[in-house]
């Protein structure tokens, strides 16, 4: 396969882009009255307006013959059909099959084993340890329900199941709370257990290494304060539960492997909250309802394995990124929900999209020509309009956006709801439309300004517009909905990643900081002998020791 770059479709689409410079969004709206209803679909509940895009047909049908020509539909079912995919590791890629069961998906083999019935084990372990927390049948070591789930883990073992926790608040069983903890930090874990009482909460301890220190640090002080308060080592077994691939590491932990639900290698950290990872997410909305996020993922992997490439959400949305980041030099890609209970969704997939993208070499070992994963950030609407919408309508960069948002609110208060949507409408008609400087002039002489103020002010007031925003629109933040969702940005960046040609399955750029962290942490330890580090660390590390030890 030739690099992207070298593609005739490559340099046709750098010829395009030059045409699209000169095109305004107004024209393109006012000289197509279908273009709301040619450039939109609607799948897995999930509406797509892609129409404030600076696309036309002829951008579409380009962007659609690149992921033709670079083998998306191949790569898309070699995954599926669970290949070795993740050369880098020699994995499979098969976080689509945890869902499959919920839609009839067929078993794929992975080294002559059939995965569909070591998930619905793992599934059915699930349901029968959430179903006795819930109904109280699962007690503490004095006797008392749980109350309170801390889930210790980080990244893919954290963000998924925190940000789905919080998403589906609303189906919170009453009297259950959740706690995630992922950061070294003392202070994270300390603040969690001054909320909780040893004697009602649950631990769960994720990690699909179970190797990672931060999460093993934590899970040592949870044990430690459990024990402190129990006195007796058999409460371990009421209160820790663990989620991994580790076997033996588990049980070197103290916890039973009995209270040990598994996954497998081939489900990447990111991508593993389908699996037992989603422990905390069932005990709190219930195995039904993570079920049902199962299926609404179900639903869109079904429509991202054979829908034709141009009714394909995940590849629509994979190449309006593409054609931003690629040919007019965005760097970033902000989203923004318009809803409160997907706070967590822009750092969920911080994770998602630039672990998996954010690589500079391609799958055959050589540097890539093309620029690759965006820089990915967000906040929920409506806070952002009043902290960086400024730069985002009126600064010098192009960034595209994507706005959720529900059409039903999960808990409605008077018209708030309407007051939400209507913010979130009108910035993506603001950044498309902006405002010209004559419709500046005729509001400024309206307001009784002219002349000299009036044209000192006049350029502060235009906004360039012409600005490309996405909205995804969807009823209400179910558990189906949102598993459709999350399903649609996997598979973008997925295709995003076959397009550039690089593995979006391995991390091996977080290796080196962890591996520095071992030995400068002894420098921490010990003071007084003698650094070998670069003169920067070297002198933090003195430093350290000095301002710790109350010197200058
Ligand atoms: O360091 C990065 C990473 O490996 C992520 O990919 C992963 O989600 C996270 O650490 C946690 O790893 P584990 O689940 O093995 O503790």
């Amino acid at each position: 396969m030739p690099d992207c770059t070298e593609l005739n479709v490559w340099g046709e689409l750098v010829a395009h882009q030059k045409v699209m410079r000169a095109v305004s969004m107004r024209t393109l709206f006012s000289g197509d009255t279908e273009r709301f209803q040619q450039f939109s679909l609607m799948v897995g509940g999930i509406f797509l307006d892609y129409s404030k895009h600076l696309v036309n047909v002829e951008t579409m049908n380009l962007l659609m013959t690149l992921a033709r020509e670079s083998g998306v539909t191949e790569a898309t079912r070699a995954m599926f059909n669970g290949e070795k995919i993740n050369t880098t590791e020699n994995r499979a890629v098969l976080h689509t099959a945890l869902r499959a069961s919920q839609c009839a998906g067929r078993d794929v083999l992975v080294d002559g084993k059939a995965v569909l019935p070591q998930i619905s084990e793992v599934l059915s372990h699930m349901r029968t340890f959430t179903q006795h927390v819930r109904d109280g049948h699962w007690l503490g070591y004095t006797g008392r329900r749980i109350t309170d789930v801390v889930n210790i883990g980080i990244g893919g073992s954290d963000l998924g199941p925190a940000m789905v926790t919080q998403a589906l608040r609303p189906y919170w069983q009453t009297g259950l709370t959740a706690h995630f903890v992922s950061n070294v930090d003392p202070s994270h874990i300390v603040e969690t257990l001054a909320k909780v009482q040893a004697e009602t909460t649950l631990f769960i301890v994720a990690s699909k290494s179970f190797g990672t220190p931060e999460t093993l640090l934590n899970a040592q002080v949870a044990r430690q304060w459990l024990l402190e308060q129990a006195q007796d080592e058999k409460a371990v077994a009421r209160h820790f539960v663990a989620v991994s691939t580790h076997t033996e590491k588990v049980k070197a932990f103290g916890i039973d492997a009995a209270n040990m639900f598994g996954f497998w290698d081939w489900v990447g950290g990111r991508y593993s909250v389908w699996s037992a990872v989603g422990l905390s997410v069932a005990l709190m909305v219930g195995m039904d309802r993570f079920e049902q996020l199962l299926a609404g993922a179900c639903e869109m992997d079904a429509h991202f394995l054979t829908a034709p490439l141009d009714q394909n959400m995940p590849v629509i949305m994979a190449l309006l990124g593409i054609w931003y980041n690629d040919f007019w030099g965005a760097q970033c890609h902000a989203v923004f929900p318009y809803d409160q209970y997907l706070a967590r969704f822009p750092a969920y997939l911080q994770q998602l999209d630039m672990e998996s993208n954010g690589k500079g070499v391609s799958r055959n070992g050589k540097a890539v020509r093309c620029t690759t994963g965006p820089v990915v950030w967000g906040e929920p609407g409506t806070n952002g309009q009043h902290a960086f919408y400024q730069l985002l309508h009126q600064g010098t960069r192009l960034i595209p956006v994507d706005f959720l948002a529900a059409a039903e609110s999960r808990r409605p208060l008077g018209h708030q709801h309407e007051t939400l949507l209507a913010n979130c409408f009108a910035q993506s008609k603001a950044l498309m439309l902006g405002k010209t400087a004559e419709e500046v002039e005729i509001e400024l002489r309206a307001s009784g300004l002219s002349g000299e103020v009036l044209q000192a002010l006049l350029p502060h007031k235009v906004f360039p517009g012409n600005r490309p925003s996405s909205t995804l629109l969807y009823r209400k933040l179910d558990p189906y909905t949102l598993g459709a969702l999350i399903c649609l940005y996997e598979h973008k960046v997925f295709v995003q990643g076959v397009i550039w040609q690089i593995n979006s399955f391995d991390q091996w750029g977080v290796e080196l900081g962890k591996q520095l962290a071992v030995s400068i942490e002894q420098d921490l330890l010990e003071s007084g002998h003698t650094l070998a580090h670069d003169a920067s660390t070297n002198g933090l590390i003195e430093l350290f020791h000095a301002l710790r030890d109350g010197g200058e």
